[in-house]
């Protein structure tokens, strides 16, 4: 379960965790009109350092944009309220933060127009998301969300629907995760990560229009891949490739990089993670934390005590 933490913020003021609420007729409730993100906290022993606060918080304003969402505060504001919850709750451990702009209540019908926006940021304490050394997928009968009905480069919280279908269904079959395919059939992604595979010698990623969020872990991955001399393609993945490739893995701020070792119960490589995947894993999970200096650029410092 969750650790609860002290405060939240709340349309620009500190309140208490239990007394952060919304009305029952919160227009983003019944209709799913929000935008949020998913952040990542890294201790680094002197500091706290968010990862990649910018590119998130530009993310959830694109994902507005795409629907139209009003706003209720410019971007600089929200990446302000992120680090004085941190601080407001004195998290130094690692952390996830989740701020969610919805839109209140006022009216039973779709449109929103006069309804105020509202901004929540929320962060608490938090460990792995997948607390294995790597993972069992199945590929969804569900089809990933697309363009032309909700696009997945929004992350709306109304699309989620699609996800949490897929990963319900995953979890009653024995499986740890679903990647869902899109509506080509092609391999889109994981119900709350984005999927790579290793094969023939590159590092292969589905592009934008198979239907993906445009994952800031992904974007570091290929990154840091190509920095370290792989090979990196953004092409379309055909399923049958995730069951010969010689290692897949997740990409994800929650998932970080995890190994799949299985896909619809063929074992992928030996059926451990393989040596690309490992790699990668062990430059992020020093990247993040400040470890490896390269990139400082991504790295925001809560408490500005020389670390990150
Ligand atoms: C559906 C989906 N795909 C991919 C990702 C990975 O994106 P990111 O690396 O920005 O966390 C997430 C998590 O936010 C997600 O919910």
């Amino acid at each position: 379960m969750l650790k609860e933490a002290i405060y939240i913020w709340l349309d620009g003021n500190i309140v208490p965790w239990h007394e952060a609420k919304v009305h029952v007729m919160t227009h983003s409730l019944h209709y799913g009109t929000a935008v949020f993100e998913g952040i990542r906290a890294y201790s680094d022993r002197r500091d706290l350092c968010v990862f990649r606060l910018h590119d998130h918080v530009r993310r959830m304003y694109r994902s507005a944009k795409i629907y139209g969402f009003p706003l209720r505060y410019p971007e600089d504001e929200v990446k302000k309220a992120v680090v004085e919850i941190l601080r407001a709750n004195g998290i130094r451990e690692d952390a996830y933060i989740r701020p969610i702009s919805f839109l209140g209540h006022g009216t039973i019908g779709l449109v929103y127009t006069g309804i105020e926006p509202h901004l929540a940021v929320i962060a608490f304490q938090y460990g792995k998301y997948f607390n294995k050394e790597g993972v069992s997928v199945t590929i969804s009968s569900w089809r990933r969300l697309c363009d032309e009905s909700a696009p997945p480069m929004a992350k709306a919280s109304g699309h989620y629907i699609n996800s949490v279908a897929a990963k319900m269904d995953a979890l009653r079959g024995g499986y740890d995760e679903a990647i869902m395919l899109d509506h080509r059939g092609m391999v889109s992604e994981g119900s709350g990560e984005n999927v790579f595979m290793v094969r023939e010698g590159a590092i292969v990623t589905p592009p934008l229009s198979s239907c993906i969020l445009e994952g800031v872990t992904r974007d570091t991955v290929m990154i840091l891949a190509r920095e370290e001399g792989f090979m990196v393609e953004v092409r379309d993945i055909a399923r049958a490739e995730l069951y010969t490739a010689d290692e897949v893995f997740f990409a994800g701020t929650a998932a970080e990089i995890t190994p799949v070792l299985s896909v619809d119960g063929r074992i992928v490589g030996d059926g451990k993670p393989g040596p690309v995947t490992g790699h990668i894993k062990g430059i992020y999970e020093k990247i993040v934390r400040g470890e490896d200096e390269r990139h400082p650029e991504w790295r925001t410092s809560v408490y500005e005590e020389g670390g990150c």
